[in-house]
């Protein structure tokens, strides 16, 4: 079996691709991953590139592509994945179905880290959260940092952490939304736990969150400007 490239496809869009996963991309015959990101990277695979798309259960489906890969050891897969694979990715499910040597990763932009640079505030202000599939106990880590970055799911979208935040009584936090990031349809939004809910409906998002009065300040004055950001043409 040749070994596998795991390639952080970024954000979405193409600007925010690396040469390094463009340069994979390039090698594989099979690409398998979320439709979103496989439609992502056909344009720089081959043309007769195999798609493996991802399935609900993700344990059924790492077996199926291992199977796969096993009867046909001359195929180059790539696994690909949102933003970077170091950043609440399936990296871990992976090494349980595949020897960490034959995976080659390769890094790439994380929503958090691009929402950020939006924002104009450093990756180490607090910790990276997944709410995907868990109810973490994102109160408590928020409490102690002052500061959190959250990756949401349907289940735990903005609105969902906004009534928290004003049923816990942090009505003065400051929240900002990054939805869509970088895709034509994106929304940057800053504003209190009341100003969130009332946005909502939301689609893919990462959310931060502070409580610290120097970083509110900071987001507040951000606010205007990331309406007029401009987001990459398609
Ligand atoms: C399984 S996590 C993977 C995170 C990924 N490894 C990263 O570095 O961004 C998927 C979550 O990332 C966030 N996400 C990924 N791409 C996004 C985008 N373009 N816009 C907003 N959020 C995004 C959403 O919270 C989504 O539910």
């Amino acid at each position: 079996m040749k070994p596998i490239h795991v390639i952080g496809m970024g954000p979405g869009h193409p600007d925010y691709l690396l040469p390094a996963a463009m340069k994979a991309l390039k090698q594989c015959d099979l690409l398998a991953g979320g439709s979103r990101l496989i439609e992502a990277g056909e344009p720089f695979a081959p043309p007769e590139v195999k798609k493996f798309p991802l399935k609900s259960d993700l344990k059924t489906w790492c077996l199926q592509l291992q199977d796969t890969l096993r009867q046909q050891p001359e195929i180059q897969a790539g696994i690909l994945l949102s933003g970077d694979p170091g950043c609440h990715s399936l990296v871990p499910m992976l090494h349980q179905h595949f020897d960490s040597n034959a995976l080659i990763l390769v890094p790439g932009i994380s929503s958090v880290q691009l929402f950020l640079s939006h924002l104009q505030l450093p990756w180490t202000h607090g910790p990276v959260i997944s709410l995907h599939g868990r109810r973490t106990q994102w109160m408590d880590v928020l409490w102690h940092h002052s500061f959190i970055n959250l990756l949401t799911d349907s289940g735990s979208g903005p609105e969902v952490l906004a009534k928290e935040l004003l049923e816990a009584g942090h009505s003065d936090a400051v929240m900002a939304v990054g939805e869509n990031l970088s895709y034509k349809n994106q929304r940057l939004m800053v504003g209190s736990p009341q100003e969130i809910r009332q946005q909502a409906p939301y689609q893919m998002n990462v959310v931060v969150i502070s409580l610290d009065p120097e970083t509110r300040a900071q987001l507040q004055q951000r606010k205007n400007a990331l309406s007029s950001l401009s987001r990459p043409d398609r």
